[in-house]
Order: C-alpha cells, then sequence, then structure tokens
C-alpha cells in the first residue's frame, strides 16, 4: 500500500517541489488548496513541474476546521506537511490579524484535526528562520532564543510552540523544520530574490530599466526549495520527532544576491538599482545564518545547490517565461 501525505499550502513554492519529491517516492498525494475563482491559474507551480494531474487537490483553509477535520477522516494521511501561511512578512505588518489566524491559529487546527482523527499521522510543522529576528547569536541553531520582528514571526513562534506542545501533551509525532530562507523558479514574484531575477530578466529582454529594492544591507542564509523540501521529508522518518534548523551555513547580503544575477546577465548593477524608502520595513532582520549541525548529524541532510547556481537557474527560468 502506498503511504499517503496531505499537504497543506500544495499550491506554494515548497508545495509544489514537496509533492514531486513524495510522488518520485511513490506517495499517493493529496493536497488542500483554498477554492477560489482563479483555481485554473492556481496550479500553475505544480503545472511548471508537470504533476498537476497526478496531486489529488481538496478545497479547504486552514481557519476551517471542520473542514479540516473532514479532510482528515476522507484521507486518512501517513504524514501531514502543514506549509500553508500567509508567508509574506512584509504584508503581516499590513494584515496582521488575517497573519495571525492562519499563519498562527491556522496551525492548531491542523493540529486539532490530526489529533481528533489521525492521532497516529506524522506532522511537519513549517517553521521559519524568521523566528530569530534581532538576532541573539552570531550562527542561530535549535537552542538560540527567539526574537520575533515582525506579525509573521509571532505567528510562527505561536506555531512553533503550539507543535512542541502537541508533542509533549498528546505524544503526537509532531516535528517542527525551523527553515532559513529557501527559493528557486517557484518563488513568489513579491520576494527579493524573485523579484531580482524577473527584473534583471526584464532589463536584459528591453521590457524594463530599473529594479527598486529597499534594504539591501540585509544579509540572508539563502538555499534551494528542492534540498529543504527533501529536509522535511527525512525529519518525518526519524523514529522520533524533534526540531531541526535546516540552513546552509553561509550568509550573503541582498546587494550581493543582486550582483549575481546582474552578472550572469551581463548587465551593471549600477546603472539599474534604485533604494525606494518605501519598500524599508518597520522593523527589519538584518542578519540571518543558520547552522543546520543537527540535522546533519541525526540524518545525514546537506543542502546541493549553492546561492550561484540557484540564482542562476531562477534568472534562466525567468528569462524563458518572459520570452514566450
Ligand atoms: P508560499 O509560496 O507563499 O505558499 C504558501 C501557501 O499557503 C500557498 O499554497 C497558499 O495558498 C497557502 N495558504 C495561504 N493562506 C491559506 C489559508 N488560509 N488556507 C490554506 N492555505 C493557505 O510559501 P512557501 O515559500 O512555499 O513556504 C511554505 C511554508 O514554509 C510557509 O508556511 C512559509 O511561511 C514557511 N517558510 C518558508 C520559507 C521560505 O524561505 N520559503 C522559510 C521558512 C518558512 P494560495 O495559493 O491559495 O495563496
Ligand atoms: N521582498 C522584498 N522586496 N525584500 C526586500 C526588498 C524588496 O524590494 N528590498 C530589500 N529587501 C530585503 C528585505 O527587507 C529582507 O531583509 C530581505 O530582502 C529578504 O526579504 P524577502 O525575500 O521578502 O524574505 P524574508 O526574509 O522577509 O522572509 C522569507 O524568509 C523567511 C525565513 O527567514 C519568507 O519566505 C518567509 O515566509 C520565511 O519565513
Amino acid at each position: 500500500m502506498a503511504k499517503k501525505a496531505l499537504v497543506t499550502g500544495i499550491t506554494g513554492q515548497d508545495g509544489a517541489y514537496l509533492a514531486q519529491l513524495l510522488l518520485e517516492k511513490g506517495y499517493e498525494v493529496h493536497g488542500l488548496a483554498r477554492r477560489s475563482s482563479t483555481s485554473d491559474v492556481n496550479l500553475t507551480r505544480l503545472e511548471w513541474l508537470g504533476i498537476e494531474r497526478e496531486v489529488r487537490i481538496t478545497d479547504g483553509d486552514l481557519l476551517d476546521l471542520s473542514g479540516l477535520v473532514r479532510t482528515m477522516q476522507d484521507v486518512k494521511p501517513d504524514e501531514v506537511y502543514n506549509l500553508g501561511a500567509q508567508s509574506f512578512v512584509k504584508s503581516s505588518w499590513q494584515q496582521p490579524i488575517l497573519t495571525g489566524q492562519v499563519t498562527g491559529l491556522g496551525v492548531t487546527n491542523v493540529l486539532e484535526a490530526v489529533r481528533l482523527e489521525k492521532s497516529d499521522a506524522r506532522f511537519y510543522q513549517a517553521s521559519s528562520s524568521e523566528m530569530y529576528g534581532l538576532i541573539q547569536e552570531p550562527m542561530q541553531s535549535e537552542t538560540t532564543p527567539f526574537y520575533p520582528r515582525s506579525p509573521y514571526a509571532v505567528a510562527k513562534l505561536y506555531g512553533h510552540w503550539l507543535t512542541i506542545n502537541y508533542r509533549e501533551s498528546f505524544g503526537l509525532h509532531a516535528s517542527s523544520g525551523i527553515l532559513f530562507n529557501h527559493e528557486s523558479p517557484l518563488r513568489g514574484i513579491e520576494f527579493v530574490t524573485r523579484k531580482v531575477t524577473d527584473a534583471v530578466a526584464r532589463i536584459k529582454l528591453g521590457m524594463a530599466k530599473e529594479l527598486r529594492l529597499g534594504n539591501i544591507d540585509a544579509k540572508r542564509d539563502w538555499g534551494h526549495s528542492k534540498d529543504y523540501v527533501r529536509a522535511m521529508w527525512m525529519m518525518l522518518q526519524q523514529d522520533v520527532a524533534d526540531d531541526y534548523v535546516i540552513a546552509t551555513g553561509r550568509t550573503t547580503t541582498v546587494r550581493d544576491m543582486c550582483k549575481i544575477a546582474f552578472n550572469h546577465a551581463g548587465l551593471n548593477i549600477d546603472d539599474h538599482l534604485i533604494i525606494d524608502p518605501v519598500l524599508f520595513r518597520p522593523a527589519e532582520v538584518d542578519v540571518l545564518l543558520g547552522n543546520p549541525q543537527k540535522a546533519k548529524e541525526k540524518f545525514g541532510w546537506e543542502p546541493k545547490i549553492t546561492l550561484e547556481e540557484m540564482i542562476v537557474e531562477m534568472v534562466e527560468a525567468d528569462l524563458k517565461r518572459l520570452s514566450k
């Protein structure tokens, strides 16, 4: 019998790559997706990977406990990956309550549905390095104290601790992956890497002249989504549930990440980049740098794709997309 997985957030970047990985491993993959009038475009990422017909989509919303309970009754998954969230940090100041409901309380809804209907299912929570915020140690690990700096990070911290609490209170096999930034050609256009690679492709093709950014001194530990979804799956294959940092151990400024993209396209960054104060955030996470040692020691996870390889892949994908 094939194992069954239920993935919330299947229409997002990680949902698509995780679904692909699970299908390759022989899983029956079910995905929760919000019903919308644009359902045809909603599956674009799954289509990009050519797997939209292999995934079984169920209508559902993280805010709707009864729907989640029904889905859990119908699917009876062996593994549940909770990737759904309002995931854009900047929007979380504009929509703090919605972010709290979806990104925070939504975790309670999924955990409750698991506890009530399939308590032996293994559960993965998509926690975030954003929870470290105003960093308390130069390199962040599972033992570094948190200091969230956005409504999004506060909501993620709630979900993180609730996952630990359900593991300790009810014995659920619930793990939390503290993932540092990870990107790919399927990254949403509002996130900085994809905003940059899309702009570079447009400038190269003569469709645009400038790129407007906010704080380019911010530093991030960037990896590739494909490497990171593999870590999610590996976590759930462990006998004992636990929490793990997933990162590359290298941090780079937004400015230097941009240079990789501009250089690849043979463009000079100084001819096109404009700093726009409107794009600065009310509170910034200046630097993130993760220590993935625990994941390496416990289950041998290591990233395979470098930042340079990833940015080049993204620029090429955007050139292809825009040339069509
Ligand atoms: P993403 O591309 O923004 O995908 C978010 C997903 O959540 C989408 O499928 C979205 O559906 C869904 N969603 C939003 N609101 C929902 C709701 N009310 N009910 C059900 N689904 C809802 O994010 P991602 O980059 O794949 O990240 C996956 C998860 O990892 C997120 O929880 C994110 O916060 C977390 N994370 C990401 C990173 C990173 O660097 N990528 C790092 C750490 C943690 P629609 O398509 O309908 O909007
Ligand atoms: N998006 C964006 N747009 N970011 C910009 C811009 C811009 O025009 N200019 C500068 N930045 C800076 C931001 O201020 C931030 O310091 C950095 O680029 C990265 O921003 P994002 O790509 O939006 O990612 P994030 O770090 O805020 O959040 C992502 O990573 C988290 C993990 O640390 C998201 O994927 C979160 O969902 C995730 O939890």
